[in-house]
């Protein structure tokens, strides 16, 4: 299966490194919240059909390329200056919310999704971008100064429940 195979490299492509500023973080940011947004307005009308499945498979594609890319934007900022801080936490809880929309919408499409045999490869995405949240927290908390860490620690607790919850129903 193509789409999948494409998925797979997306997961292991190799980190670029470059140096960066937060201009280039919130591009980054804003390009994956449009992607994550993308992808949800695909898979609410997810139905199981082969075509939907390669346009809401390549959505999710882009997600993974937004993702990783953003990832190593901010793995490469020194830090968020203290003027940029209420900017990064804005485009941090964009996302946030809009993947716990993703995943909620997930949760309640699993029958589709298993009906075209994409269930236990979705979990594997599942794992992949669960992983990639913990990853964005602990970036997060060395680049923003420690007393701004509570402006984040309610919310993000909350989405990787919401990640568990999913993956429960994809196990
Ligand atoms: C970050 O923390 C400082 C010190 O407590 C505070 O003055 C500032 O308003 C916080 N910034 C944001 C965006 O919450």
């Amino acid at each position: 299966m193509q789409i999948k195979q494409l998925l797979i490299s997306a997961v292991l492509a190799p980190a670029a490194l470059a140096a960066t500023s937060p201009q280039t973080v919130f591009y980054g940011f804003e390009n994956l919240h449009k992607r994550i947004l993308s992808t949800h307005e695909c898979l609410k009308s997810f139905n199981g059909g082969m075509t939907q499945s390669l346009t809401c498979g390549y959505e999710l594609y882009n997600v993974l390329m937004a993702s990783g890319s953003s990832r190593k934007d901010l793995a490469d900022l020194d830090s968020v200056p203290a003027d940029q801080v209420q900017t990064y936490l804005n485009h941090y809880h964009g996302i946030r919310s809009a993947v716990a929309d993703t995943l909620s919408t997930a949760f309640s499409k699993v029958d589709s999704i298993e009906s075209q045999g994409f269930k236990m490869f979705s979990q594997v995405l599942l794992r992949n971008f669960a992983s990639e949240r913990a990853i964005f927290e602990t970036l997060t908390k060395s680049k923003i100064p420690v007393a701004n860490h509570s402006e984040i620690a309610g919310p993000v607790d909350s989405l990787k429940v919401e990640f568990e919850k999913t993956l429960t129903v994809f196990s």
